[in-house]
Parts: C-alpha cells; structure tokens; sequence
C-alpha cells in the first residue's frame, strides 16, 4: 500500500516529511496554481519534495494533445533517476495515446481524473502503475464513489495485472478507513488529513498522562 500527500505547497509538505507511513507527494495543475507555482519551477519544486524525504513524486502533463502530452513528460522526466517521478496523464483519447508511449519506454504513468470502469480497464491495458478516480467528486457528481471505486477494485483484480488504484479527492477519515476495507493499491490525501490521521486525540492525551506519571515517579 502506497500512501500519498497531495499538494504542491512546500511549506505544509515540510511539516509531514519525511515520515516512513509516506510514500510520495501527487501534484496536479491546480494544486500547482494554489501554491504559486509556475510550470517553469516544478522541476525544482519536485526536486524539494525529493529532498525532503518523499521517495516517489507524481507530476501531470498539461498539454491536451498526445505529442505535447510527451513533451511535457520528456521535459520532467529528464530532471530525475528513473522511477523517482510518475508522470499524471488525464484519462482522454489523447492523454491514453501519449501514457501507451511513455509504458513502452519504461516510464511510470498515472492515468487521472478517472471517472468510469472503462478508463480503469483502459489503464490496465496499457499497462500504467495507477488509475486515479476522484472519490469525493464523484460524490459531488451524485454517484456513489465508494460503489464505483469497489467496482474498479474488482475489475483490476479481474484483470489480474500491476495496475493499482490511487484514489484521490479523499477528504476525510471516513473515506481514508473505507477506501482502506476495500484493499486499494494507494490513497493520495491532502496534508491536513494526514495530520488527523497521525494525531489521534486520545493517544496525545495518553502520552501526557504517562509523561506526567513518569516526571511525578522520577
Ligand atoms: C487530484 O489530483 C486532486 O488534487 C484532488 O483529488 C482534488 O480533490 P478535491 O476535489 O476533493 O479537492
């Protein structure tokens, strides 16, 4: 299991890693544009998170179109050690042409922003490590993402190859705990959850009272 911290903002990044529960940090453009990142500095910005103790980071391409696609991949992927960086790629027409290409070279792909069964079995197909649904939107969206995600977890299994799931737009403990019965490969989450998840309230609590019964016994 492959736990990711979503976010392009370096400062709350410092605050989690590294910390040995975090595989890597999932960055997409809109998180980019959150932090104030222009596209020319996220070589370096994905450098730091590296420096910072992730062991894997995931980029997205802008482009729309599969040629562009590539070189927005080749232009990243050229700044890091082979399999430091996944390259996201929008689960379109196009974005499955461009991931084909990048597989076949050995690179790592995400497929993202994946909606329906189809695109899981297209990412399988294809070979990419992960296909990315957004559970919470989906939610938005009026389906039930927890039953579509299970169905996507189905299927990969069905189909029996390396593709895993990496659920993103998991926005509470709740979604985290059930995504978990469900056995998916990787679960991306923003910083603040991590935090919740880390910090148990009671266990805090606990440690005082310990700390204080051990400075009162010494
Ligand atoms: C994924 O790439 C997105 O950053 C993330 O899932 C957004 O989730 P949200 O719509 O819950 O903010």
């Amino acid at each position: 299991f492959h736990l990711y911290l979503d976010s392009a903002d370096l400062g709350e990044l410092r605050r989690c890693l590294p910390h040995p529960v975090v595989h890597g940090v999932t960055t997409n453009p809109t998180l980019l544009r959150r932090a104030g990142v222009r596209r020319a500095g996220l070589p370096d910005l994905l450098g730091e998170m590296l420096a910072m103790g992730a062991r894997q980071v995931q980029a997205q391409v802008q482009s729309q179109d599969a040629p562009g696609m590539l070189d927005d991949a080749h232009d990243l992927l050229r700044h890091f050690a082979p399999g430091q960086l996944v390259i996201k790629i929008p689960a379109t027409r196009e974005g499955l042409r461009a991931g084909a290409q990048l597989v076949a070279r050995g690179v790592p792909v995400t497929y993202t922003a994946v909606y329906a069964l189809e695109q899981v079995h297209f990412a399988a197909q294809l070979g990419a490590s992960y296909a990315a649904p957004y559970l919470g939107r989906l939610d938005d969206s009026g389906v039930d993402g927890l039953a579509l995600i299970a169905r996507m977890q189905a299927l990969l299994q069905s189909c029996g190859g390396a593709t895993r799931l990496l659920v993103a737009s998991v926005r509470d403990r709740e979604a985290y705990l059930n995504l978990l019965r469900l056995g998916v490969g990787a679960i991306t989450i923003p910083p603040r959850l991590l935090g919740e998840l880390l910090d148990h309230p009671a266990t805090l609590q606990a440690e005082q009272a310990f700390l204080a019964d051990a400075q009162a016994s010494d």
